[in-house]
This record gives structure tokens, C-alpha cells and sequence, in this order.
């Protein structure tokens, strides 16, 4: 397995990730898919090193995932549950992380409602000495960087399953339809799609879609993008990001060989910004019909947890000729598996 390249100790955003260390997560993960399909599944990579999850808001998916991530490579791992923590007699987060650390914590995977918290932590952790890795489980609005690499391994190994790759989504469309807005799986996604040379076309209703990119959008009724948007970062040395919005639907669908769909993230939102669920599945929602529009092999993703039938339809969320939605569960096991190895790698 290949860690050679791999100097990154803490995995916090995708902003500044180069197209090696894409590739690395994406060879790594293949191997421990090859695990994973052992009848043992598991590796003593990760033997004697503990692995805390600290999920300070909700999660079914992803912190199953990494706890099972950790197990598969014999990491010991401890859950932390906020509402049963003592954060409700008044502990702070530091103090919590700090908690952890002197129980000999080597890695750390936060998740919070709040951006920001995890890259607190990882100062924090740097500050004290610690040689503790922190890795973003979700922040707020701002990024999910494993959500981001799993769902594109999940694509990768589509076209490739012995050896995905950035370079084999060069030139596809792929649209991201939804709360792009509230989305921290879309902002890392972002990053992520256009690091390959894909074409990635944002669509949602204009009160989902940051303000920032207004002035970029679609007008309704014109089929044709403009120029794309803006985004960059002084730390990253992929240029030439392809990046398009529209405020209909149906010009992101065009020819498109992906389509991500995103939950309507109500918890959120803190005004009224959608008329209703109904009109929303009406104008928004990935049906069969819209797919029409796609790639004639399109593939759906959606990162859970799903509302039936305002997003996607019901029955094509459940149809394995376009939803990928399992296969993105099953590839997060391998994703994960593969960043606590990269992260770890340097101790073992
Ligand atoms: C996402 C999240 O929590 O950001 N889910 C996930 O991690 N699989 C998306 C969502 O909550 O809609």
C-alpha cells in the first residue's frame, strides 16, 4: 500500500488536497476493499492505537462507519455520546478532546453541528505537542471531506474497480442537485470533482444556493451555463476547476453522467426558504422522468439520510440500475479504513 507520499496529519478539509493524495486515499481504500471482502476482515494495522469518535451532534452512518473503520483495523475505539457526556455539566470541547488525549488517544474523528470545531481541536492538539490526528467528520456547513472520498471512490470503482483514479472522470458531468446551501457534503464534494477534471453543475432553488454565487447563476429558463464560478484556493495547486450553477434543474441533468442529490437540511435552515416539500420534489426532485435527460447509464448518489420522495423518488432511490446510494455505505468502510491508515501510518 502506498504511503510513501502521504504527509498529511490531519484530514480537516478538502480545499488544499493535491491530485496524489486523492489517488493515494482512492489505492488504499481499493486494498482494504479487498479486506473487506475476506472471509477474516480484518487487519492488525492499527493494533495497540486508539481511535476516539467524537460525534458532538447526530449521526447513524458515518460514525458507524468509522467505529467499524477502526475495529477492521484493530484500532481500539471509544464513542462519545454529547447528550450523555459531561459537555452537560459544563465541559468545554477542548476540555472533552483534552480528556481523551490523556487516555492516550491517537486519532480523533469530530463531528459537530458548529464549523470550525474540529480544526479547533486539531490546534489544540498541535498546541499541547500531542501527535493526535484529527479527522473532520462534518462541521457545520463547511466540509465532510470522507463523505466527499467515499462518494468519489464510489464512482471511481464504477469505471475502474482495480484502480480508481482521479483521471477517469475527466470530461464527465456531474450534477449536484439540492441544499447546497446548508451542504457540507457539497462544499467538500465540490473540491473533490472538480480536482478531477469533471465538469460539476450545481442546481437548487436560488434560496438554497450560496449568496456568494448569485451573480453566477442560470437565469430560469436559460438552458446554457456561464462562465464558471469562481473557486480557488491559495493552497492548492489544481487550477482550471470547472464549476457551473443553474436555478433549474433540468440544464445540470443535460448529458450528465452522475447526479448527486442532497437532503433538504430543515434542521438548518432558520427561515422559511421553499414554498413546500411538494413543489420542491415538482421542480427539484430526481425522478425517473428528469433522469431522461441524463447519460443513458446515469448513476444517482445521495449521501443519507434520505427524504423519500422529496429529493428522490422513492422507487429510483431503491433501484439498483441508478442508485449507488449502498454502494457509497459500503465504500465509506473502505474510505475510512483508508484515512486512519494514511493517518496513522506514521507511527505504526
Ligand atoms: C450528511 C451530513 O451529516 O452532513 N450525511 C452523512 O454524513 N452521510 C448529509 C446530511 O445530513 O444530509
Amino acid at each position: 500500500m502506498a504511503t510513501t507520499t502521504w504527509t498529511r496529519h490531519h484530514v480537516l478539509s478538502l480545499a488544499d488536497f493535491t491530485p496524489i493524495e486523492y489517488d493515494t486515499v482512492l489505492q488504499t481504500a481499493a486494498s482494504f476493499r479487498e479486506v473487506l471482502s475476506r472471509r477474516t476482515k480484518k487487519v492488525p494495522t492499527l493494533q495497540g492505537q486508539v481511535v476516539a469518535n467524537l460525534f458532538f451532534e447526530s449521526s447513524t452512518r458515518t460514525r458507524s462507519s468509522f467505529e467499524l473503520a477502526a475495529k477492521r483495523l484493530s484500532a481500539d475505539t471509544l464513542n462519545f455520546a454529547a447528550a450523555t457526556s459531561s459537555l452537560t455539566k459544563g465541559e468545554t470541547i477542548l476540555d472533552t478532546a483534552k480528556t481523551y488525549l490523556a487516555m492516550g488517544a491517537d486519532m480523533m474523528v469530530v463531528r459537530h453541528r458548529e464549523a470550525g470545531v474540529p480544526q479547533a481541536i486539531a490546534a489544540e492538539m498541535d498546541r499541547l505537542g500531542s501527535r493526535v490526528g484529527v479527522l473532520n467528520a462534518g462541521d457545520g456547513q463547511h466540509e465532510h471531506p470522507s463523505q466527499a472520498l467515499l462518494d468519489l471512490f464510489t464512482i471511481c470503482t464504477l469505471l475502474d474497480p482495480d484502480h480508481p483514479r482521479l483521471e477517469l472522470l475527466k470530461d464527465k458531468k456531474i450534477a449536484i442537485v439540492g441544499d447546497i446551501l446548508h451542504s457540507r457534503v457539497a462544499r467538500s464534494n465540490i473540491w473533490s470533482l472538480t480536482a478531477t477534471g469533471a465538469e460539476v453543475h450545481l442546481a437548487g432553488p436560488p434560496t438554497l444556493l450560496p449568496q456568494l454565487f448569485a451573480a453566477y447563476g442560470t437565469q430560469e429558463g436559460n438552458q446554457g451555463a456561464k462562465e464558471p464560478l469562481p473557486i480557488t484556493h491559495d493552497q492548492s495547486p489544481i487550477t482550471n476547476r470547472k464549476l457551473f450553477l443553474h436555478w433549474d434543474v433540468e440544464p445540470a441533468l443535460q448529458d450528465a453522467d452522475f447526479v448527486m442529490t442532497l437532503r433538504l437540511q430543515k434542521e438548518r435552515m432558520t427561515q422559511h426558504l421553499l414554498p413546500s416539500l411538494r413543489e420542491y420534489h415538482q421542480r427539484y426532485g430526481i425522478t425517473r422522468d428528469r433522469l431522461k435527460l441524463c447519460k443513458p447509464d446515469v448513476k444517482v448518489l445521495h449521501p443519507g439520510p434520505v427524504n423519500r420522495g422529496v429529493e428522490i423518488s422513492s422507487d429510483l432511490m431503491d433501484d439498483p440500475q441508478f442508485s449507488l446510494i449502498s454502494q457509497q455505505v459500503t465504500s465509506g468502510v473502505a474510505v475510512r479504513m483508508a484515512l486512519l491508515y494514511l493517518m496513522g501510518g506514521g507511527k505504526i
